[in-house]
Formats: C-alpha cells, structure tokens, sequence
C-alpha cells in the first residue's frame, strides 16, 4: 500500500478495508488517515476524504523547519523536499528574496531559517494559506519574513528583490513579466513549470527569454523537481537575469 505521512496524517492512495484502519494508525502512529483525490483550483486546495479519526491539522517538520498546516485546507508536495532545501542554500548573505507563491512558507521559511536573507517577502492568495505561513513565521521565529496577502500580478510590482522563487505550476508562465520587472540587475529567478518531456530544455527558458525582452538572460539550470503526470515533467528553471 502507497502512503505518505505528514505530521501526525498518514496520507493513502487507496482505501483498504475499514478494519484496517485503526491497525494502520497504530503502527504508523497517526491521530487522522485521509485519502486526498486530487489539488484543485488556483488556490491549490485539497479534494480530500477523512477515512480515520478527525484532526486535519498537523506539524510537519522538514529540512529542520516546521510546517503547520491543515491538510483539509492546504496543500503539501512531499515530491518538492528537495528543491525547499535547494533554493534555501543558494541565497546569499544579505539578500532580498520574493517568494511570489508562498502558500504556508514552503521556500519562505527554508530560506529563512537556512540563510542570512535580508529580507523575505512572500506573497500568498489563499487566506488559509496566509493564515498557516504567519503561524509558520512565528513557529520557526523567522525575524525577515513579509507575509503580504494578496494576488502576486498586483503585489508583485511594489517590491525589488535580488531572486525570485516562483513555486507555483499553473499559467506560472503569466507572471513572469511581473517577476522579470521586480527582479534587480544581475538577479535569479527560480521559474517552475509543468512541461511535456520533449519541450523541457526548450518551452521554460524561451518563455523567461520572451518575458525579458531587452534584458540578457543566462541559463544557470534546469532542475527537474518530479514526474508531474505521464510524459510531463514538473521543472525549474533558474536563470540570471541582467
Ligand atoms: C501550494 S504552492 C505550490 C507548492 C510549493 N511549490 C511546494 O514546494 O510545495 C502554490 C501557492 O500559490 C498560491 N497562488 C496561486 N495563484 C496566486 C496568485 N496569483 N498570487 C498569489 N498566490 C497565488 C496558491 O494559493 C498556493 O498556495
């Protein structure tokens, strides 16, 4: 049987017979066993079924961070762990990072705990997102995080940064020009998207290219993050901009 625990949830694939349940929940030693169908919508919110007990809401504790969250509410990509740690180990002393789709700090805090930023500014739509990102900030005691609670396409322009993460996989490609306009000389961007095998070395760099316009742009990387769905890839691509 596939299973993910996060915090005190166990997470399964599929439903096993009821009488299994509290057996898996002993072993596992988890309070709640949900079944999540799928991430819908632009505010990514769960499509869930609560097979075991009742409490949704959790601790996940992650590259020495925690996570509180509600799974019933928010969501989480075990499949995105080490890219969190990655982006928080490649910002330099002093920095100003925007975080454009900062849902409950999952770059935000990383880079908070793990660097010496100045200053992150993290930009979340989903107010129970926003709600688990100020709990986040003041579980971890990160001292240089702005949470802002609001659309990235109109928060997004009142902010300069030195490196901009965009952790989101829908139309990301839409925001780029926004990121690009807020992105200081000599800036990175982390740009993630959801791209078919073939186009992956091509689609996600022409786009930034695109955005840049008369700006030059250096490929640094293409990460690929996980396998998003057959012959999908989800990627990042980090590229400096000048
Ligand atoms: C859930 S995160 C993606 C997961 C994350 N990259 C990780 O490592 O697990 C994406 C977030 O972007 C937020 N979002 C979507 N559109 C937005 C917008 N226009 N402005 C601000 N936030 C937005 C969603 O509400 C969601 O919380």
């Amino acid at each position: 049987m596939k299973y993910k625990k996060i915090g005190d949830i166990l997470i399964l694939d599929n439903i096993p017979a009821e009488d299994d349940l509290s057996q898996l929940a002993s072993k596992h030693n988890v309070k709640t066993i949900m079944k999540i169908n799928h991430i819908q919508g632009t505010k990514r919110e769960p499509n869930y079924e609560i097979l075991y007990g009742f409490k949704t809401e959790t601790v996940n504790k992650e590259n020495k961070c925690l996570f509180k969250l509600d799974l019933s509410k928010v969501m989480w990509s075990k499949g995105n762990t080490n890219e969190r740690l990655r982006i928080a180990e490649l910002v330099r002393d002093g920095e100003t990072v925007l975080d454009m789709f900062a849902g409950i700090g999952y770059f935000s805090i990383p880079i908070s705990v793990h660097s010496n930023a100045n200053e992150v500014i993290s930009i979340e739509i989903n107010p129970n997102s926003y709600y688990y990102l100020n709990e986040n900030i003041n579980l971890n005691k990160c001292k240089n995080v702005t949470p802002v609670l609001g659309d990235c396409l109109i928060e997004t322009p009142k902010y300069k940064a030195d490196r901009i993460v965009m952790g989101y996989v829908k139309t990301t490609h839409h925001y780029l020009k926004v990121a690009v306009n807020s992105l200081n000389k000599g800036g990175i961007i982390h740009y993630h998207e959801t791209v078919p095998s073939k186009l992956m070395q091509t689609r996600p760099i022409s786009r930034i290219r695109q955005a840049c316009e008369n700006r030059d742009v250096e490929l640094l990387k293409i990460n690929k993050i996980k396998k998003y769905a057959p012959g999908v890839e989800h990627v990042v691509i980090d590229a400096l901009i000048d």
